[in-house]
């Protein structure tokens, strides 16, 4: 047992000191002292380093608790991050104000070059072309904030690395199992109901508190025998970075939704935007493997074409190279154009697409059927998966750490066992029914927009124009709830008239 150890640490909260004498008198059979910890985060994706900062940084869990975060990849690139000019991972994120805040300390050590906020939208139906507009020129504050992934960890990862004494950070060290050790039990100390973690390199962990931030597939969830409700949808998100036309003022984002999915433009940069196109298996294929040159204009094809000529250019997909598919959709411009209403605003043109950007990710929707168990808790994709459309998923993960964080300082300020079911479900009674109604709004977004179902059409095309005409309505509703995107965004106000209304 290392005394060293000892002294830089103080591994119990104060309140049961007492315990913790007793504990170290008999703790040399069984669990090492250095291999017990309060809380064990596995995942070091946004979800679970965004809790192990926090945790580190609070006032009141960072001189007492004992933390291990665990990765199974190896994260010294997120940590030497260092972008090229001009070239951004197709991995990003809208971040709402509430996100932002959370991070206030974290913020400092972000690539502020490489942050777009957004004030303006743009959402509009494939099919009826109705379009809501947000734009409010009295109020220029953002809804929200583009960034790369990379840049949220690194972010992460160096304000950690500030303050290491209290956590150990194993990368490259996968969880393999997690176990209950029955050797302890009947010991003067009893750890038996204390989750064991058993890592890649041979270490065996116990937590008081075992944290599930281990994504879709979720290991921890899985050893808690929690089940994960939903079904996945029959589509692909094909994201991108793409160039666009430089001369445009960069500070929209567009939203079409087409029967096969919505296709998203987030702005980047000045000449540079990103990506999220959702439609079927079968075209999320093929677009990704298109020559740069076709996919630039298929994507300008797909904000801008009616319906049935686009479908004219999926079909001519793949048919190796012998439709110019650039000349034909200048061609189908110039006629729509004709009759078309010049204010109706599309995005800047794409230009090209940054190499080897293009990549696909299968959508679904999951639901945790419980967020918590003795000593057990999950936090992020873990617990929740929601379709991008709306850009909630890492948003409600935040929200969820928020929540976490939240809980366990209570808990330690009221002398409560942190891994005590009792407190944990503070946090699963604070976050289960709000994720599940976004869970629930999504999803109902998806299903009334990927379909041309003439009915269907005609309500959402009558939601979305009586909206966007009755501006007392949408401006007092947007005002509302100013400090949430989603609920800020037409895209609730949408579901609103449709479903609540
Ligand atoms: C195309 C697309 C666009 C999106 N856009 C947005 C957006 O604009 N806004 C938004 O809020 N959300 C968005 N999302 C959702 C968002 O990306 C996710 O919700 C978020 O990244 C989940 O983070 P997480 O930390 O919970 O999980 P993950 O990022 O999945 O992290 C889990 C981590 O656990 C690790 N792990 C897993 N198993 C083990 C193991 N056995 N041992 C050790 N480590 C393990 C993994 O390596 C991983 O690093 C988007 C998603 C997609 C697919
Ligand atoms: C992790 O990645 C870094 C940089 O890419 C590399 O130098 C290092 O050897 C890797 N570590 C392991 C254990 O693979
Ligand atoms: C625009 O912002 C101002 C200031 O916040 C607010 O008073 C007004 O209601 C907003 N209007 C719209 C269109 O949302
Ligand atoms: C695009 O956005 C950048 C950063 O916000 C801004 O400086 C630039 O002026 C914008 N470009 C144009 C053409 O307006
Ligand atoms: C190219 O397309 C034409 C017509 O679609 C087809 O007849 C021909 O076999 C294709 N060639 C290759 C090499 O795939
Ligand atoms: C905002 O939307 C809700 C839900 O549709 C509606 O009941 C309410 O009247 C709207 N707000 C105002 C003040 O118009």
């Amino acid at each position: 047992m290392s005394v060293k150890f000892l002294t830089n640490r103080t591994l119990f909260q104060k309140f049961s000191t007492n315990l913790n004498k007793r504990f170290l008198a008999t703790v040399s059979t069984t669990s090492k002292l250095e291999d017990i910890y309060d809380i064990v985060i596995v995942g070091g994706g946004i979800a679970g380093s965004a809790l192990a900062c926090a945790l580190v940084t609070s006032n009141i869990t960072k001189l007492q608790k004992r933390i291990a975060l665990i990765e199974s990849s190896n994260i010294s690139n997120i940590r030497e991050w260092n972008p090229l000019q001009g070239e951004f991972s197709n991995r990003v994120s809208s971040l709402t104000p509430r996100s932002v805040q959370f991070f206030k300390g974290v913020w400092q050590n972000i690539n502020e070059g490489r942050i777009k906020p957004f004030s303006d939208m743009q959402v509009w139906d494939g099919i009826s072309d109705a379009r809501i507009q947000y734009n409010n020129e009295s109020d220029k504050s953002p809804l929200a904030w583009i960034l790369e992934n990379y840049n949220i960890q690194h972010a992460i990862l160096k304000t950690l690395d500030k303050d290491k004494s209290i956590i150990d950070i194993l990368d490259n060290t996968k969880v393999q199992d997690i176990t209950f050790d029955k050797e302890s039990e009947g010991e003067q100390f009893d750890l038996s109901d204390w989750p064991c973690v058993e890592l890649s390199d041979g270490k065996k962990l116990k937590a008081r508190l075992l944290v599930g931030a281990d994504g879709f597939n979720s290991p921890v969830r899985s050893f808690a025998n929690i089940e994960s409700l939903g079904w996945d949808y029959n589509s692909h998100a094909v994201v991108a970075t793409l160039h666009v036309d430089p001369n445009i003022e960069n500070k929209t984002a567009w939203q079409r939704f087409l029967p096969t999915g919505p296709i998203a433009m987030l702005p980047l940069q000045n000449g540079y935007s990103s990506i999220v196109w959702s439609t079927t298996p079968n075209l999320a294929t093929k677009i990704k493997s298109i020559s740069s040159k076709d996919f630039a204009c298929l994507v300008n094809a797909a904000f801008q074409m009616r319906v049935a000529d686009l479908e004219y250019f999926y079909s001519q997909l793949g048919s190796n190279g012998s439709v110019d598919l650039q000349s034909d959709f200048e061609w189908r411009k110039s006629v729509q154009s004709k009759n078309s209403d010049p204010k109706e605003a599309f995005p800047p043109l794409v230009l090209g697409v940054q190499d080897k950007s293009r990549a696909g990710f299968p959508l679904r929707m999951r639901n945790a059927e419980s967020y918590i168990k003795e000593r057990i808790v999950l936090v992020g994709d873990a617990a929740h998966t929601i379709h991008p459309l709306a850009g909630q998923g890492l948003n409600q993960g935040l929200a969820d750490v928020q929540h976490l964080l939240k809980v366990i300082e209570r808990g330690i300020s009221n002398g409560q066992d942190i891994g005590d079911v009792n407190l944990l479900r503070e946090y699963s009674s604070e976050r289960y029914l709000s994720n599940l109604v976004m869970l629930g709004v999504v999803d109902k977004l998806h299903k009334l927009f990927c379909t041309d179902f003439t009915p269907t059409v005609l309500v959402r095309t009558l939601g979305l124009k009586t909206l966007n005409n009755l501006e007392p309505v949408k401006l007092v509703n947007l005002t509302r709830f100013r400090s949430e995107w989603f609920y800020n965004s037409p895209i609730y106000a949408i579901n609103t008239r449709l479903y609540v209304s």
